[in-house]
């Protein structure tokens, strides 16, 4: 603590080098510095208590201070174990104005390696904005922050959190112990959470999909902004953004030469095209596994050999889960790969690769290559090579996308925060997407930076095509 900021990272000292990053960062992220000089003076974020839970990487410490340029006090949480960059968390917390030794910045919980029970102690201080203040907005990356108010204020409701069973996943358990003691300290805390969040922006695919599951069944408690599904955001941070840190992460953990290599990438959506494109650069072959015939059918056509993964276990050298599915490669899977296969993750939850089936193999071994790079050793002596335990390995392994294309998806993160917060009552409870012409306006903030000159439509041209001169410039079905 320092006066009235609370913090809890690994090194306050890092915060000059993490500085020096972020300065960096900031002329990589034109939409968000663009924000910046549009909205300093009005302040829209004024009075929005943000409660938020994304990576906290160099690019999200940029959102932060934008989030605070625009008025608002954060409180901050990674929505990873392995994902914080703990020069950026410290940066964060000694602030723009402020140093190490006289932190003046925002409130960070989050260092890289976090266990379980630390993540979920983290994640419940968001929750506690100083004298007791709740928050009154959410920014959510995978939905764990909005999934503990909700719990929260369920159990609540009910007066008691359920009991654990021996066989619920360690996780689960840890979820609602924490939820337990907050019911003890304060019986009405999520509840009232619940009542005053305006509302939460969503970052990714899964979060997404838990959202829309909570509205199906009625359960949603406040309106939600799917940032995910922004054309700006999915078709190019999932898309080119895993290109880059993708390959990043493979190099870093593995070093190991990709081009000749056999790879199999699982699911072939947005993360999972964005995978084949930086494989196939560095020159491997490239197979993918899908569920769905749409998808499957679009890899056949851009050249892909579409196999199920039992077909190419024993011969491939490097496995890519992008699924956001569960159980897509088992243990017993993992048992025929060939010697030192590599096994990766980057769909969001660690639950793709059956981490916990591998654990029990009898008579297994786990050795550390180096931290988030694991071999693990069968009786037979052959091994495979798992990186970030499962987890998001582009994030574990590396430092997670590029701050170019972070700027686009942050920049709709911003926008959807003053689209709840400045417009209550605007937005139903209920999941919603930003109106196309604030996403054809980040796309916009970005033109320069790449050199690209826009061709404007004479009215007579708009006027042929049925759309205004300044857009939106397609129907909401497009799919770009
Ligand atoms: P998406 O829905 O576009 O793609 C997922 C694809 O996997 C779909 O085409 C689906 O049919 C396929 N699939 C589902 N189950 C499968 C199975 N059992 N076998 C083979 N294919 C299967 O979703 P998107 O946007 O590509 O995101 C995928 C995951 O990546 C999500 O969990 C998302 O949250 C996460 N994500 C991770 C990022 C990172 O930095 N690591 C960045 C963006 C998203």
């Amino acid at each position: 603590t320092a006066g009235d900021l609370e913090f809890a990272v690994a090194d306050l000292s890092l915060a000059a080098s993490g500085r020096t990053q972020l300065r960096l960062a900031e002329h990589e992220m034109p939409g968000l510095m663009a924000l910046r000089r549009e909205f300093a003076e009005t302040k829209p974020l004024r009075g929005a208590r943000i409660a938020g839970s994304l990576h906290m990487t160099v690019q999200t410490a940029v959102l932060i201070e934008t989030l605070v340029t625009l008025g608002a006090e954060v409180r901050w949480v990674s929505c990873n174990i392995f994902s914080t960059q703990d020069e950026a968390a410290a940066a964060v917390v000694a602030g723009p104005d402020g140093t190490a030794e006289h932190p003046a910045g925002s409130a960070v919980f989050a260092w890289k390696g976090e266990t379980l029970d630390e993540y979920w102690w983290c994640t419940e201080q968001l929750f506690r904005f100083p004298g007791g203040a709740l928050p009154n907005m959410i920014l959510d990356d995978g939905g764990d922050a909005t999934l503990l108010v909700h719990k929260g204020a369920e159990y609540e409701a009910a007066g008691t959190v359920p009991q654990p069973d021996e066989n619920d996943p360690e996780e689960y358990r840890i979820i609602l112990r924490t939820l337990a003691q907050s019911l003890a300290e304060d019986p009405r805390r999520f509840t009232r959470i619940a009542e005053q969040v305006l509302g939460v922006t969503e970052e990714t695919t899964n979060g997404v999909k838990r959202l829309y599951r909570l509205a199906e069944q009625g359960a949603l408690r406040f309106p939600a902004i799917n940032v995910n599904d922004s054309v700006t955001k999915s078709k190019f941070d999932n898309r080119y953004g895993i290109r880059h840190s993708m390959v990043d992460g493979l190099n870093r953990a593995t070093d190991v030469m990709i081009g000749g290599k056999l790879a199999v990438v699982c699911g072939y959506g947005d993360v999972g095209k964005g995978a084949v494109a930086a494989l196939r650069g560095q020159g491997a072959r490239v197979v993918i596994t899908e569920i769905d015939p749409i998808c499957a059918l679009q890899a056949a056509m851009d050249g892909l050999d579409v196999v199920e993964l039992d077909d190419v276990v024993e011969r491939a050298d490097i496995f890519l889960t992008t699924t956001g599915g569960r159980d897509i490669v088992s243990a017993a899977q993992m048992a025929r790969m060939k010697h030192n296969a590599i096994v990766a993750n980057v769909g969001h939850f660690d639950n793709e690769i059956d981490m916990a089936g591998l654990a029990k193999v009898p008579g297994l071994r786990k050795a550390e290559i180096k931290p988030q790079v694991h071999e693990w050793v069968f009786p037979d002596g052959h091994a495979i090579i798992v990186l970030s335990e499962g987890r998001l390995m582009n994030l574990g392994n590396a430092t997670g996308h590029p701050s170019f294309v972070m700027s686009a998806s942050f920049a709709n993160q911003v926008l959807a925060q003053i689209e709840l917060f400045t417009r209550p009552g605007h937005y139903p409870v209920g999941v919603h997407r930003l109106p196309k012409q604030l996403d054809e306006q980040v796309a916009r903030l970005h033109l320069d930076a790449v050199g690209a000159r826009l061709t404007r439509l004479s009215p007579e041209q708009a006027e042929y095509l049925g759309v205004d001169v300044d857009g939106p410039y397609k129907l909401d079905h497009y799919r770009y």
